[in-house]
């Protein structure tokens, strides 16, 4: 999910609790084997310390919000690998493969040993990390009514009945978190191989039809995230 053109970043709290365990915000949580840190989302660019590379990247990012989350996102990885993995901010980098999921760069050196993955929607900014293959997703409860706009590219026969999509704008971002949780895991997009290939079965307990991927829901004060593994 990414901030609209000229929205400052806000948190919606939610009287209705939606599916999924409390995540607190700034606190690192143990998931499915992954550590995952949730920050609300400041306006404007937070500081956070850039090694060189990333600075190059930064330099060609011209438009504000794509610069502000990208920025975001950096920070929560690197707060989250400070805490889950002791690795000094200044010693690291997140850098995008070719297929734009996050790379961990330790002194120079790529990570194989360190999977990371990250999210930003306008409330939060959202980081994964584990030693393995792993997904993350956030998805604001305002962003969840959209769901039915999109729901024939994203839904199979009966999904969205079988699994209460629409239960709620908190069940809506649930799925959304979900299925994009699970196409990040496989370093998919939305066309290849599309959220249709991630089948949600069930929100309580979350669960999706293919028997090779966990996942778990959390729950934001206003957002939805969701934890992708190989099972
Ligand atoms: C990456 C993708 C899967 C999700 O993007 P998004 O939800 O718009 O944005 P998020 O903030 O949650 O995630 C973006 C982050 O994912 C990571 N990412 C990007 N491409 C990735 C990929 N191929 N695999 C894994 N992670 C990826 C990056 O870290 C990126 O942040 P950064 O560029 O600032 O480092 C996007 O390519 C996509 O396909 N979006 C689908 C949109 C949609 O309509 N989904 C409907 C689902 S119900």
């Amino acid at each position: 999910m990414t901030t609209k053109q000229g929205e400052a970043p806000a948190v919606v709290t939610s009287a209705v609790p939606g599916p999924g365990l409390l995540l607190a915000p700034g606190e690192v949580q143990e998931v499915l084997g992954a550590f995952v840190l949730a920050e609300p989302r400041e306006a404007g660019e937070v500081a956070v310390a850039l090694g060189p590379k990333e600075a190059a990247l930064l330099a060609d990012m011209p438009w504000p919000l794509r610069r502000a989350e990208w920025l975001a996102g950096r920070r929560v990885a690197k707060r989250l690998l400070l805490a889950a993995w002791r690795l000094p901010s200044a010693r690291v980098e997140v850098l995008p493969l070719e297929s734009g999921a996050p790379r961990v760069w330790v002194d120079g050196a790529p990570r194989e040993d360190l999977v990371l993955n990250l999210s930003h929607t306008r409330g939060w900014a959202v980081a994964a990390v584990a030693p393995s293959a792993v997904g993350v997703d956030a998805c604001d409860d305002a962003d969840g009514p959209r769901l039915p706009r999109i729901g024939r590219r994203v839904f199979s026969e009966g999904e969205a009945v079988e699994c209460g999509a629409h239960t709620s704008a908190q069940h809506q971002a649930a799925v959304w978190a979900l299925k994009e949780a699970g196409l990040k895991l496989r370093l998919g997009g939305i066309f290849d191989p599309g959220a249709r290939s991630v089948r949600v079965l069930s929100l309580s307990p979350a669960q999706v039809a293919d028997p090779a991927m966990r996942v778990a829901l959390l729950r934001l004060p206003s957002a939805a995230v969701a934890v992708a593994r190989e099972a």
